[in-house]
């Protein structure tokens, strides 16, 4: 596999004698969309500033582009596009003359580089007026525009949906996926917002109060599911489960049997049940969503 563009181990903080952050891993991959999802104050941003470099954890690594942030610093942050909260920019001026700022900054940025990453984030249309006209979803593109310019390795986003209208949201998702299935950046982006993660996202970490709880693919997520079926003959219907899939059922009330099961099996063992001569009255699915797992791991957080 390859090597991580992103790499956090054992990241501990404390702020005015609090834990911020406990045992922090994690390790994004090149052209990975790698989604940060906790409640507010679960340590999202900090977890961000700490990666860009703003604060320093009290113990534990972090290397961007197998550089070391602590010995490394210079190296390892050209590698990074970072917007925190929400970017800085000059309102007075274009979009376009701010990123000729920026660029001014930099060796590196031509000006077709700059017409490029105008033209990546959409902005072609609106780069030449002034930016106090923008809405907020046109700052959230200049401001990734601004990010992008010097082709980092590593692209963040603080809460970057956040403000967005649906279609605004949806713009974005598609930016993102650009930038990282075209351009090849990992992308690590967080987020409160369990719908938007799972849409978004190929892996998602779930941080509460500090600690990664989880960290999944969410293609793997929903596989199996808990069903609960509704049947005339449940002694039956648990011994076929046993025998045919291995599975174990319980009987939940007179007529009910349930089990955990891949969400792919359903369809074959309601019709096995009825090919053994079982009245199937209903079945029912819960679960397999990340709203469920995230509750289950999490019990409900609430803002700390
Ligand atoms: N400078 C600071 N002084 C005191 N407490 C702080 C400071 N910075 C962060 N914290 C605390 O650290 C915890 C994590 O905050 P953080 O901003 O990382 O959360 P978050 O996950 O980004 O939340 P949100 O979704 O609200 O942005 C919170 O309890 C917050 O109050
Ligand atoms: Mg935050």
């Amino acid at each position: 596999m390859n090597e991580p563009v992103l790499q956090l181990t054992n990241i501990y903080k404390k702020i005015k004698g609090k834990d911020i952050l406990r045992d922090v891993n994690l390790s994004v991959y090149p052209s990975e969309i790698f989604g940060f999802l906790g409640a507010n104050g679960a340590g999202k941003t900090t977890t961000i500033r700490i990666i860009a470099g703003l604060i320093k954890p009290d113990l534990g690594k972090v290397t961007i582009g197998g550089f070391s942030l602590d010995s490394d610093f210079v190296r390892a942050m050209s590698q990074v596009g970072c917007i925190i909260e929400s970017p800085d920019m000059y309102k007075f001026l274009t979009g376009m003359e701010n990123l000729q700022q920026l660029a001014a900054m930099s060796s590196r940025i031509t000006q077709d580089r700059i017409d490029e990453v105008v033209e990546l984030v959409g902005l072609q249309h609106r780069i030449e007026d002034k930016v106090d006209t923008y809405s907020l979803g046109m700052k959230q593109r200049l401001g990734i525009a601004q990010a992008i310019m010097g082709r980092p390795r590593l692209l963040i986003l603080d809460e970057p949906a956040n403000g967005l209208d649906p279609a605004g949201i949806a713009e974005l998702r598609q930016l993102i996926r650009r930038l990282a299935y075209d351009e090849g950046m990992a992308v690590f982006v967080s987020s409160h917002i369990l719908a938007e993660v799972q849409q978004i996202c190929d892996t998602v970490a779930i941080i509460s109060r500090g600690v990664i709880l989880n960290t999944l693919k969410v293609k793997e997520i929903g596989k199996d599911v808990m069903v609960e079926w509704q049947v005339d003959k449940p002694s039956l219907a648990m011994e076929l489960l046993k025998e045919r899939w291995d599975i174990a059922a319980e009987q939940t009330g007179k007529n009910r049997v349930r089990a955990v099961i891949e969400r792919v099996m359903a369809e074959d063992i309601n019709q096995a049940f009825i090919a053994e001569g079982i009245r199937l009255a209903y079945c029912e699915a819960h679960g397999g969503t990340l709203e469920d797992l995230f509750l289950n791991l999490t019990g409900g957080d609430e803002i700390v």
